[in-house]
């Protein structure tokens, strides 16, 4: 009996560790993160009118749920060893503010790191996952974003492996994105550890190139993009690759600004604005709550798109969307419009990785413009269209029945 007793405790004790709270994103996450826009400029009152522009610019209601406040909320630990806001700037303390933000029928994202420093300096996680797993499960956070600085010695498996497991302990379901850059290959292993896994290092508000910030670099978005090659096998429900936070309304012009938003919803990825909401433009607030093409991002089979053609820097993008329809993304990457003519029925493709075919011989799709919104016809007759520079026409295949 005893012994009955004792391995049924084991099993008890074992299901509490060795996996991640399942089913919290089944499509890649939305929502708005602190960091591009504020950096190390965060506080209470801000992050209240955030909360409150999320639900008047339509962005809550267009689907961008979380509001993650990235580095340096933090103050110092307690006599316990408990996390603290920093006093100055969250002097309601977490509970009230998170409190605040459920209210406004959005979840709440916090930020710290698997070192024992934040990047910008702050009290982190190492050696206090579980303690500070309890702490955010009490304030009633929904989302962590985990970083990776002052972590070199650590193995990056183990250190993020930890923290899901603490976590999961606390009891509380929070979404767990991975951000260690891609340094250690987490689409390899993370798919049981957390939600979503950076890919690369930082996002900075350029099209294309970087910015050399004297001992690291930020990469500009067509960078990103094409650091995506070779992981979409990876992607799926609850375990997506993260290219970084948008920079949508941070200093492009509004065509680049509309290729970053149509790309990143071509690879299925974690769609978290990084503006200031409560001061957009009608432009900005277009491109980010254009429904039609979020819903390509959070198309429910969770396929991520692929370059199915480049030429003379015109690329031309596909994504296989549930019921047989298609997105297709042309994307002008030269410093010249250009007209397209393009010919459905000469392509037979199949993607190999979901194993699905646009066939506009065999099939009869009709055809919307996901930015302009007007229907384009069918794949019957070729299309013709004009891609101004640096920008994108995105359209929605949809597979008609015969
Ligand atoms: C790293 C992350 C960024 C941001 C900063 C905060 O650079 O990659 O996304 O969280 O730290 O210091």
């Amino acid at each position: 009996m005893k012994k009955v007793i004792i391995i049924l405790f084991l099993v008890a004790c074992s299901t509490m560790y060795g996996q991640k709270f399942e089913k919290l994103a089944l499509t890649p996450p939305m929502g708005w993160n602190s960091w591009n826009k504020f950096g190390c400029n965060v506080n209470e009152q801000m992050l209240r009118d955030m909360a409150d522009a999320m639900v008047s610019t339509g962005m809550r209601d267009a689907g961008y749920t979380y509001l993650v406040v990235d580095d340096c909320w933090h103050g110092e630990r307690d006599s316990l060893g408990f996390i603290q806001p920093d006093p100055k700037h969250f002097p309601s303390g977490m509970k009230v503010l998170i409190d605040y933000i459920h209210s406004r029928g959005l979840k709440f994202g916090i930020y710290s790191c698997a070192g024992y420093k934040t990047c910008a300096g702050r009290p982190a996680g190492r050696g206090h996952e579980f303690q500070d797993a309890l702490m955010y499960a009490a304030w009633g956070v929904d989302y962590l974003k985990y970083d990776w600085c002052f972590a070199e010695e650590l193995n990056a498996v183990g250190a993020y492996t930890t923290m899901r497991d603490a976590l999961y302990a606390a009891g509380r379901p929070i979404v767990f994105s991975l951000c260690e850059w891609g340094t250690n290959k987490p689409w390899l292993w993370a798919a049981n550890v957390g939600h979503l896994w950076r890919t690369t290092g930082d996002i900075a508000p350029v099209f294309e190139g970087s910015v050399d910030h004297g001992n690291w670099s930020s990469w500009g978005v067509m960078k990103i993009l094409d650091m995506q090659e070779g992981l979409r096998e990876y992607a799926g429900p609850d375990h997506w690759n993260d290219p970084d936070m948008m920079e949508v309304g941070n200093g492009m012009s509004t065509n680049e600004d509309r290729a970053h938003m149509s790309m990143w919803c071509m690879l299925a990825a974690p769609l978290m604005a990084g503006n200031d909401l409560s001061s957009m433009t009608r432009e900005t607030r277009a491109i980010l709550t254009n429904k039609e093409v979020i819903a390509i991002d959070q198309d429910k089979l969770g396929i991520q798109g692929y370059r199915y053609a480049a030429k003379d820097s015109m690329e031309t993008w596909l994504k296989p969307l549930s019921g047989g329809d298609w997105a297709v993304c042309f994307l002008n990457r030269s410093h010249h419009p250009v007209t397209l003519n393009f010919d459905w029925n000469a392509q037979k493709i199949y993607d190999e990785f979901s194993k699905m075919t646009l066939d506009a011989a065999l099939n009869d799709y009709s055809i919307t413009n996901l930015w302009t919104g007007k229907t384009l016809g069918n794949t019957k007759i070729p299309l013709k269209a004009l891609v101004p520079i640096g920008d994108v026409v995105m359209l929605r295949l949809k597979k008609n029945e015969r």
